[in-house]
């Protein structure tokens, strides 16, 4: 069986990435997308959203001929006769919390429609337990012997995309030895260093997936409920992370304190993970709490906000940063979201300012009353009475008491990410409160 060619199924963040590293990888790569207004944009060698380094190396995919997009799956397999059909396409959430899996079966349908030989079939979207066996049975059914299924979860972070595909902790493929053992093989200039090629059945890697981001998220979430404490008590949770990144047992990461975690991965899989428990009758008390406790922690500021600014028709507040993390324009599920819609209908005016996100922030925020959108960061501190960092940009870090002085009369910082000196800023007179932190 050829192994140098395959084709994409979605250009999301992890179809995109993951085609374009393999054409750079020397595959022949078919990406797919249906969305015509997109495709224009990617065949121009552009990647419609923010992600360090993607346009760069799709447009070299391009030149080398090695990456072609196609606006349909069937032009896709026709043209390419690929080994190997990647499914990257959205599992959107339903309103109960499973995922709604119509495109991947979609997907699914076509390739044994179109396959001029048996095909393995590489689920990259993040699907609900037990879907890789469910799928194989379907496939089976339909055409025995044609697809052979693969479940290869991703877990690259949006905003270090590229590098985290590029250079993999470790790959994960769950499905049965052959297919698992010929789609190895596409990963072996990646694993580099004696990284590990995790070998195991369809329900483990997908339970695996879905434990990665929920153990992630716990972590912050633990760490953000003794931030809390720490408020209440006078103690510094900059210091106690430290106290706590230094024990081995503990490790370092994902143990930043904040305003909570946001994007379209940890809240999904938590609520999907919930809802597979619930389905199997299993105790699911501890990713509820996560997911509760989350939700409210982006609004660990309201009330300090509330007792310090009453008049809330008078006062104007600065958000600064909307993207759900630094190096990305996506808003999705953003502390930003929670906090804006909370003072907006508490009666408070909004200026707001992301370097990356203010076109998907206006888009969303066409229902919210009393905003302005800021076009840089100067702009968005004017006449400001309070200022709120939101999300961790290195320029609202670069700020410094003279620079801040200078752009802001307001006296108030909520440091949401805690990323100031504390200390610096109440020397030059600010009331600062972080986090954990005051
Ligand atoms: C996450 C996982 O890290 C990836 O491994 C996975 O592939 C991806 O979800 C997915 O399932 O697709 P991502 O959502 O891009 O990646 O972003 P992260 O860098 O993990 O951050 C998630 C959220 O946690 C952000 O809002 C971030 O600000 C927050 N966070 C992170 C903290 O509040 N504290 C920390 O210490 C770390």
């Amino acid at each position: 069986m050829e192994l140098d060619s395959l084709i994409v199924v979605g250009a999301g963040y992890v179809g995109l990435v993951a085609g374009t590293c393999f054409s750079s990888a020397g595959f022949t790569v078919g990406i797919v997308e249906k969305n015509q207004e997109k495709l224009k944009t990617l065949k121009t060698g552009v990647c419609p959203f923010y992600e360090p380094g993607l346009s760069e190396l799709m447009r070299e995919g391009m030149a080398s001929g090695n990456l072609t997009f196609f606006s349909n799956q069937e032009e896709a397999m026709k043209a390419l006769n690929p080994s190997f059909v990647f499914c990257a396409v959205g599992t959107p959430e339903n309103s109960d919390g499973s995922a709604n899996l119509t495109y991947v079966e979609e997907t699914i349908h076509e390739a044994i429609k179109v396959a001029q030989k048996s095909i393995y079939f590489v689920i990259k979207s993040t699907v609900p337990v037990g879907t890789g066996k469910r799928l194989q049975k379907l496939a089976d059914s339909k055409s025995p012997g044609k697809l052979m299924i693969v479940n290869n979860p991703e877990f690259l972070r949006e905003g270090t995309a590229v590098s985290d595909f590029l250079r993999p902790e470790r790959v994960v493929l769950g499905g049965s030895d052959e297919a698992v053992e010929a789609v190895g093989k596409l990963y072996n200039s990646f694993l580099l260093n004696n990284r590990p090629l995790i070998k195991t059945d369809s329900t483990s890697a997908e339970l695996g997936k879905l434990a990665a981001n929920l153990l992630l998220a716990s972590r912050i979430t633990l760490v953000n409920q003794v931030a809390r404490l720490a408020a209440s008590t006078g103690a510094n949770i900059r210091q106690i992370e430290k106290i706590l990144q230094t024990d081995s047992r503990i490790g370092s990461k994902y143990l930043y304190s904040g305003l909570g975690f946001g994007g379209s991965c940890f809240p999904k899989d938590i609520e999907s993970f919930i809802h597979i428990c619930k389905s199997l009758g299993v105790d699911a008390s501890v990713a509820e709490a996560i997911d509760d406790f989350n939700d409210t922690q982006k609004l660990f500021f309201i009330p300090d906000i509330e007792k310090e600014f009453p008049a809330a028709g008078q006062t104007t507040i600065s958000l600064l940063g909307l993207a759900f993390k630094p190096e990305t324009d996506d808003i999705r599920e953003s502390p930003a979201l929670a906090l804006a819609q909370e003072l907006s209908k508490k009666g408070y005016k909004l200026k707001v300012y992301d370097p990356k996100a203010m076109d998907n922030f206006k888009a969303w925020a066409k229902e919210l009353k009393n905003i302005e959108f800021s076009s840089n960061l100067e702009a968005c501190l004017k006449d400001s009475n309070a200022l709120v960092i939101v999300t961790e940009w290195q320029e609202f870090q670069r700020l410094s008491p003279s620079r801040l002085a200078r752009l802001y009369t307001g006296k108030h910082i909520y440091d949401g990410k805690n990323v100031l000196d504390a200390k610096d800023y109440k020397s030059a007179g600010y009331r600062y409160l972080g986090v954990g932190i005051q």
